[in-house]
């Protein structure tokens, strides 16, 4: 197929309005000689201002957060947009938008116009991550942009936003509402498209001149390229990768400095709410012309036990200079505490190597270390999330150049087909789930804070792993998942060459899927918590035999060759045991076709891919693989909507009538309906107890995430969370807790006990319990006590009578009384109650409060139907961030101060004003009920 280009104005015009822009530098470059530098990252960089030895720079590294004094500006319109693209896109002719996400990947599209692109001047920014030196990109002449106003010093950009990092444009809204809208519920609805520009002055002092500048930009959603005064620099297309330009040659010591980023965001480019804008953390970091690469450390542990562990390490140091010189590289090894801080003295040293560097040139230096009775880095419970740091120094000549931190753990990791995965030799079930990257009303703005909320909720859970669906999370999650104690699986790749939404990154994977893979190992292979690498999901190349699995083979060579020391995967919905991809892989990740897909009789007769349970196959076919159950479930609910009437099989798809309300778009709360191709978290619990083999499992999904609202296509956010997104817990967790903490005594009742329109109907009754037997009570009636069978997790009373009072479930555990629960028929609606996730938090202009809104009767019992109108106000030094009630249909934008109640509970996300140590006052008010307020503790404020 060929396709023409996109956009509102005539080609020709667009064409001619790009060469304007480019013809300056063209004369410009002229006068000047660009030598290029092939050896060194991001070959092309100009001669003049590399540095001579190590005299002219001494000092040690510095990392500045530059997060703060943005300006921001984003156009009205892509017609209205400037020309500086990175390449062309093909036309968007059929939106996937929406459709079952189990759905055969296409072919990429040809592009036929032809149009100047900034791509050959991006390209060289990933040379460092492309190991064939003979394929790496030369920079042409020329600074395309570099005419261009806004990236010029003088352009007066006060009337641009002013924004603070990490931002996401699109999330304050409004939402798109309707069909055929230009960002769809697939995509959260939210205005992610678009062309914007960032920019901000930095201020070098004259004593930076001789030492090496990089911005570290930890994610840009997306195609983002970077200009400093007025020279293009380089960039980075894909939005979820960490990367790094060197500003050194453009830099002017002794004054301001004028960045530049343009960030160009397709529309049709994901299947879920990918987030817009400079949505992490960026960093300038300042080192001596001599000093350690870009995540140029590698610690692994071996021989690990309780008495003793070997530490090896290997260090890159690049010598930006231009001198040939000898280094000593020197390691020490410190305990961390439980926050990341290093304790008292070194506990191991590595012997001081020297190191002859040339000019220009990286060398990698190896060494070891033992450490007698390390303290090990383990899962929660039983272990402990131990952490040490390596300290790696860099002197000549008596003088420090460079000092590194290098945080990692001490863990072993054993891989077994028929047992699972042990670290430290405990064997380890996999209790996971899997994670988007957006956080809610934040949006994709990384905020450490509602990342370990996620965390804390999901470890009350029981839940033990992470899967990073499916890119490469924020550094500081990783940090977090190390400093918790969960495993993860990390994964990059949800599109190879073949293509799902019609502007995804199959776009870009030709050209760089090699750097991105690179940079993610390298950047996260010190992480005690990534146990594996998944460089794919649910990939078209599932579908094309030999040819899809050389293009397996090529990413999984690469992998190995970054990292040998763990295991590599690729989720599958559709590879059979026969075809050769799993083959390439050494771990078998199977969604949904381990339970089988389409396969119980409730989900006879629908369209799509359709397989028995698989577990047996690939187990008898790969018998030295373990074998992950990477997605299962796929469920779907909305928090407290009860519909009726209820199925009585285990698990059922969902329709409308038949766990689905197609007025209302709520989805039933039972926890009994998936999607089509998915299964209720008891058929996944029955299917994973009967194939004890596999290595445990990950839920799709743990929380409620924007975009993919399947069924309900007009809805914002997700019905697969076991969490809704607003941090609520729905019933499944519950049903997840009783499966996954089976210590904790706990018994839970669904569903809620007002329903006034019921009385003398028929209104089930489940409980979930960590016991195995209970008994329930209505009104003080005993309704029969019921043991869980075999492969049973629910217990149900499916045909109580409603009355309104109360019930109460006592649940046993061999025999003996072990928990019990009561759900009451509440009053009227009365007041409201607040309280924050915790008593105090920092006023660092990044910490928040989770403050949760309830509607109560008088006597304080959450109402569970009440979604009366609320509105918020805050006094003292604090501001309202975002509020939501976790309704995925709620089209309200985030930042607003008034929301509705949804099924009883409300969140509001407060934020101090940075350096604003006191007291807040956060009220809650709603025209039919006794307002509330609450008083949140700021401290330590700057
Ligand atoms: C899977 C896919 C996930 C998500 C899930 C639920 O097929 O891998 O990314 O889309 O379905 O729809």
């Amino acid at each position: 197929m060929k396709f023409k280009e996109s956009g509102q104005l005539p080609v020709a015009v667009r064409f001619l309005l790009c060469m304007l822009l480019l013809q300056p530098y063209h004369l410009f470059a002229q006068g000047k000689k660009i030598a290029l530098n092939r050896n060194s990252i991001g070959a092309g960089i100009p001669e003049r201002t590399q540095t001579k030895g190590i005299s002219a720079n001494s000092t040690t590294r510095e990392r500045i957060l530059i997060n703060e004094g943005w300006k921001f500006y984003k156009y009205s319109s892509l017609a209205e947009a400037d020309t500086l693209i990175y390449d062309l896109r093909p036309e968007v002719r059929e939106d996937r938008d929406g459709r079952p996400a189990d759905e055969r990947p296409t072919e990429a599209a040809e592009i036929a116009a032809k149009r100047a692109v900034l791509k050959p001047w991006i390209l060289p920014t990933g040379n460092a991550f492309i190991k064939d030196p003979a394929r790496w990109h030369t920079r042409p002449a020329g600074n395309p942009g570099g005419n261009f106003s806004f990236v010029q010093r003088n352009f007066n950009d006060d009337a641009w936003e002013s924004v603070n990092l990490p931002h996401d444009w699109a999330i304050k809204g409004p939402f798109y509402k309707g069909w055929n809208t230009e960002i769809g519920g697939g995509m959260g609805r939210l205005p992610i498209q678009g062309v914007a520009w960032y920019r901000r002055k930095l201020d070098i002092p004259a004593s930076d001149a001789g030492k090496s500048v990089f911005l570290e930009v930890d994610g840009a959603m997306s195609y983002a390229m970077v200009w400093l005064n007025g020279n293009l620099v380089g960039g980075w297309p894909n939005g979820y990768s960490s990367w790094r330009v060197d500003l050194t040659p453009y830099l002017v010591p002794g004054g301001e400095n004028q960045l530049a980023i343009r960030l160009d965001n397709p529309p049709s480019s994901s299947r879920w709410y990918p987030g817009a804008g400079i949505y992490r953390n960026v960093w300038l970091t300042k080192t001596s012309p001599v000093h350690v690469g870009q995540w140029g450390t590698s610690v692994t542990t071996g021989n690990v036990s309780k008495a003793i562990a070997t530490i090896d390490l290997k260090v890159t140091v690049d010598n930006k200079s231009t001198v040939n010189e000898k280094y000593e590289i020197a390691t020490e090894i410190y305990a961390l505490d439980g926050k990341g801080k290093k304790m008292g003295k070194p506990v191991a040293r590595i012997a001081p190597v020297t190191l002859a560097i040339k000019a220009e040139s990286s060398e990698t230096v190896s060494g070891s270390v033992s450490i007698s009775n390390p303290k090990l880095w383990g899962p929660l419970p039983n272990q402990k999330p131990n952490r040490y740091v390596a300290v790696t120094t860099v002197s000549a000549q008596g003088k420090n150049l460079d000092a590194y931190e290098t945080p990692f753990g001490i863990r072993s990791l054993r891989f077994d087909a028929n047992e699972g995965i042990f670290v430290n030799e405990e064997r380890i079930y996999i209790k996971g789930v899997n994670q988007h990257h957006d956080l809610g009303a934040l949006g994709a703005a990384f905020n450490v804070r509602a990342a370990e909320r996620q965390l804390e909720i999901l470890r009350e859970m029981g839940c033990n792993a992470i899967r990073m669906a499916h890119n490469p999370p924020a550094p500081e999650l990783l940090e977090l998942t190390d400093r918790m104690g969960f495993l993860v699986v990390n994964e990059i790749f949800d599109a190879w060459e073949l293509k799902k939404p019609p502007l995804d990154f199959h776009l870009i994977f030709p050209d760089w899927h090699e750097q991105d893979l690179r940079t993610l190992i390298r950047r996260d292979r010190n992480n005690p918590s990534v146990i594996m690498w998944s460089f794919g999901n649910e990939v078209g190349e599932q579908y094309t035999g030999e040819e899809g699995a050389q293009v397996a083979k090529r990413l999984n060579a690469i992998v190995k060759e970054e990292d040998a020391t763990r295991p590599t995967t690729v989720s599958i919905n559709y590879a059979k045991p026969h075809m050769p991809l799993p083959a390439v892989v050494d771990i078998i990740s199977l969604n949904y076709q381990g339970e089988g897909i389409r396969d119980a009789p409730a989900y006879a007769g629908l369209q799509g891919i359709r397989t028995s349970p698989l577990y047996p196959a690939f187990h008898e076919k790969f018998p030295d693989k373990v074998i992950l159950s990477s997605e299962n479930a796929a469920a779907v609910s909305s928090r407290g909507a009860y519909l009726f009437p209820v199925t009585d099989g285990i698990s059922a798809p969902v329709k409308d009538g038949l766990g689905g309300d197609p007025k209302s778009l709520q989805v039933s709360a039972y926890e009994l309906y998936s999607v089509d191709f998915g299964s209720s978290a008891d058929k996944v619990f029955a299917s994973l107890a009967r194939h004890p083999y596999v290595a445990g499992g990950f839920v799709w999904s743990g929380w409620d995430y924007l975009g993919e609202p399947t069924p309900y296509y007009l809805a914002r956010s997700s019905y697969f969370g076991i969490i809704d997104l607003a941090g609520f817990k729905k019933d499944r967790f519950y049903l997840y807790q009783s499966q996954w903490r089976p210590g904790l005594p706990m018994a839970h009742i669904l569903p809620h006990w007002n329903w006034s329109d019921r009385a003398g109907e028929v209104t089930p009754v489940h409980v979930f319990t960590s016991g195995d037997e209970a008994e329930l009570f209505l009104n003080g009636q005993s309704l029969g006590r019921k043991k869980l069978g075999q492969h049973e997790y629910r217990l149900r009373w499916d045909d109580v009578k409603y009355t309104p009072g109360e019930l109460k479930v006592v649940a046993y555990k061999n025999g003996r009384k072990w928990a019990e629960n009561t759900v009451k028929t509440t009053g009227e609606a009365h007041k409201l109650q607040l309280a924050a996730d915790r008593a105090a938090f920092q006023a660092d202009g990044q910490d928040l409060s989770f403050v949760t809104v309830r509607v109560t009767d008088k006597k304080g019992l959450m109402v569970p139907n009440a979604n009366n109108t609320l509105r918020f106000f805050v006094e003292g030094p604090g501001e309202i961030v975002a509020t939501d009630n976790g309704d995925p249909t709620n089209l309200v934008p985030f930042p607003s101060h008034e929301r509705d109640a949804f099924h009883g509970l409300c969140l509001v996300i407060v934020r101090a004003k940075p350096g604003q140590k006191g007291t807040i006052k956060l009220k809650a008010e709603s025209d039919e009920l006794e307002a509330a307020t609450i008083t949140l503790k700021t401290i330590n404020g700057k």
